[in-house]
């Protein structure tokens, strides 16, 4: 058995530049604009954890936590069959695959994070090798929006899901949407009684409106950071924060077969 691992993107430049691909153990952010392909990546590597090993999967089930209503098993099964044509030439075996993710529409963070206390012990005996939340603004701003009494505060929820990723040692990925880049003006915002300006969040791949919402302490559970953006009609994913490596960034493109290089 072994101690640390990764579950590979299929993003060639990627994987080498995180000696693998994702990391077990340790929560993996997705950060971008609307439409950037946060969803699409997710969906590519929930099929990639339930590949068997001989095709570079983990052989497991993924809990897909579908805040926004957005998972869709039949792009899953489609980005499947495209990506892997010499396994899944039939339906049937690339919906197999898609049945070994459980995918969970939790009405608030308290109600996600209540199922997920529920199945902790069970992650390891059912083989879960992925969780995904797509996303967790959403999953936090619900909550608020719900004035839904807070049980335990933002922060409990947050070092909840960080051990979710050490106990059952798989990787837990989150997305996150922030607001384009590419606008030109820069607005300023107060922030915990500072004045800032947008321009400087965005340097730094992160947006005001994601940072009042999750805090700081979300920002440090964060292991790896990954950013999707569009320069010049282009779209990038770039490795922004990674205790290993320098900040990288990949051309990639959407294409039937999902997100690729
Ligand atoms: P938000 O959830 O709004 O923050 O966006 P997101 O980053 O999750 O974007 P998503 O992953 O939904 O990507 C949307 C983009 O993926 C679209 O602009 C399309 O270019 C592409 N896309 C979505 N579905 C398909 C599909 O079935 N086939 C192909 N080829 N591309 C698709």
């Amino acid at each position: 058995e072994h101690l640390a691992g990764h579950l590979s993107t299929c993003l060639k430049g990627l994987d080498e530049a995180l000696f693998g691909g994702i990391p077990f153990g340790v929560l993996t952010e997705l950060v971008g604009p609307a439409g950037i392909g946060k969803t699409q990546f997710c969906l590519k590597l929930s099929f990639l954890a339930a590949l068997p090993p001989s095709y570079g999967g983990l052989d497991g089930r993924v809990i897909y936590i579908d805040v926004e209503s957005k998972f869709s098993s039949r792009r899953m099964i489609e980005i499947g069959m495209r990506s892997f044509p010499d396994v899944f030439n039939k339906k049937d075996m690339a919906k197999e695959m898609a049945g070994r993710i459980l995918v969970l529409r939790p009405a608030s963070l308290s109600e996600f994070t209540e199922s997920l206390h529920r199945i902790k012990v069970s992650l390891l005996e059912q083989e879960v090798k992925l969780v995904i939340i797509d996303s967790m603004a959403a999953l936090i701003t619900g909550e608020y929006e719900l004035g839904a009494p807070k049980q335990h505060s933002l922060g409990w929820h947050i070092s909840f899901i960080k051990s979710i990723a050490e106990f059952a040692r798989i990787p837990v990925v989150v997305t996150n949407q922030v607001r384009s880049r590419n606008r030109k003006e820069v607005s300023h915002y107060s922030f915990q009684g500072r004045s800032r300006s947008e321009s400087q969040e965005y340097s730094s791949g992160y947006d005001s409106h994601l940072v009042a919402a999750l805090g700081v302490h979300w920002a440090h559970s964060v292991t790896i950071r990954l950013v999707l953006e569009v320069k010049s009609g282009q779209r990038f994913i770039k490795l922004a924060k990674s205790p290993m490596s320098p900040p990288l960034a990949f051309p990639f493109t959407i294409t039937p077969s999902g997100v690729s290089l």
